[in-house]
């Protein structure tokens, strides 16, 4: 059985409309009229225990209305949601003891207190024991350094301090599920390192489902096998990352070649040959032709005196795909 299942989902908001301009403005006074956003539409997702699964869109595709309704903050318009074995808007609190969550926007702390003293709280809060919460927050510091700043109330911790400690929160209590929507968002690259760390080490040593939402495509090459795509509230693609690229990216082989304003080539699966600062670059699909094989039919014809095959850019592949769809 799924851990997380949602069939048909949907959530609309109902938002005021005027029209535009002054006149718009005037006239919403008399007469108020509605539109409504499909944030959500018939989502059908299932995630199993264990899984690392990326949740990713452009902006105001629906991914945090998704994660509100997971957790049960939302109530969905329609369809059926159910995390492990709970509707999560019916039983708010009983699900809220078997998840964690950050909103890279939000904190969970306790703003005046030392850390210290928030994480005291979740502990109460979670019924954490005493022995598993000191080894736990021994653990965690390895990775997130929070040690730090523990005596220093939230409000004076830098952003990246800050989000250290609200991933600690969110895994203190060894919950099933952990939720996290945009946790890297404002970091610099020596804490998103420490982040991901600290996720990977989670989910693959406490086996702790994480559905990540993020804007970093790095968070998401470095962390998750599978990635779901949501485009103005409907998921596009749901699989994994590499498929998503092979089927999107073309490889390309860069060269230096003598005489490069001779070189010609005609071969099925190169799509284009270009000049670029770095060389002369073939752009080819590799479900066409393998690298090998293009380059056994370059050498056969050209002298090559250096080339390199360059991996496909993740973040353009993301790109084509929000832009031009599946
Ligand atoms: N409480 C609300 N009332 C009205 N509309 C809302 C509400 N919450 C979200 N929306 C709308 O629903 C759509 C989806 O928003 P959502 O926050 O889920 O997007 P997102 O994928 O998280 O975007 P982002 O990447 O910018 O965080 C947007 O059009 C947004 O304006
Ligand atoms: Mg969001």
């Amino acid at each position: 059985m799924s851990l997380i299942k949602a069939k048909n989902l949907n959530k609309s908001f109902r938002i005021y409309s005027q029209g535009s301009g002054i006149k718009g403005y005037l006239k919403s006074f008399v007469k108020r009229e509605y539109e409504e956003i499909h944030a959500v539409e018939d989502l059908n997702l299932e995630i199993e225990e264990g899984e690392m699964i990326g949740y990713i869109g452009s902006n105001g595709a629906g991914k945090s209305t998704t994660v509100k309704m997971l957790t049960g903050i939302l109530e969905p318009s329609s369809g059926l949601i159910e995390v492990d074995g709970r509707n999560p808007h019916k039983n708010r609190k009983k699900n809220a003891m078997h998840i964690g969550v950050v909103f890279g926007q939000k904190t969970q702390l306790w703003w005046d207190l030392p850390v210290k003293e928030s994480f005291k709280l979740l502990r109460e809060i979670y019924e954490v024991d005493e022995e598993a919460y000191s080894e736990r927050i021994e653990e965690f510091d390895e990775v997130l350094q929070i040690s730090e700043f523990w005596e220093q109330p939230v409000r004076k911790l830098s952003l990246g301090q800050k989000m250290r400690c609200e991933l600690a929160a969110a895994f203190l209590h060894h919950p099933k599920i952990v939720y996290l929507d945009e946790p890297t968002i404002g970091l610099d690259v020596a804490v998103k390192e420490r982040i991901r760390d600290f996720i990977r080490k989670m989910n693959e040593e406490k086996n702790i489902t994480v559905m990540l939402t993020t804007h970093d495509i790095g968070d998401i090459e470095d962390l998750c096998d599978r990635i779901v795509v949501l485009d103005k509230g409907k998921k596009i693609y749901d699989g994994a990352l590499d498929d998503l690229v092979n089927r999107f990216s073309s490889r390309r082989l860069v060269m230096e070649v003598k005489r490069p304003e001779e070189f010609e080539i005609e071969v099925k699966g190169v799509n284009e040959v270009k000049n670029t600062d770095e060389g002369l670059e073939v752009v080819f699909d590799r479900t066409v032709i393998t690298a090998s094989e293009l380059m056994r039919q370059i050498l056969a014809e050209y002298e090559v005196l250096d080339f390199q095959i360059k991996e496909p850019d993740i973040e353009e592949v993301v790109k084509k795909v929000y832009n031009e769809g599946i």
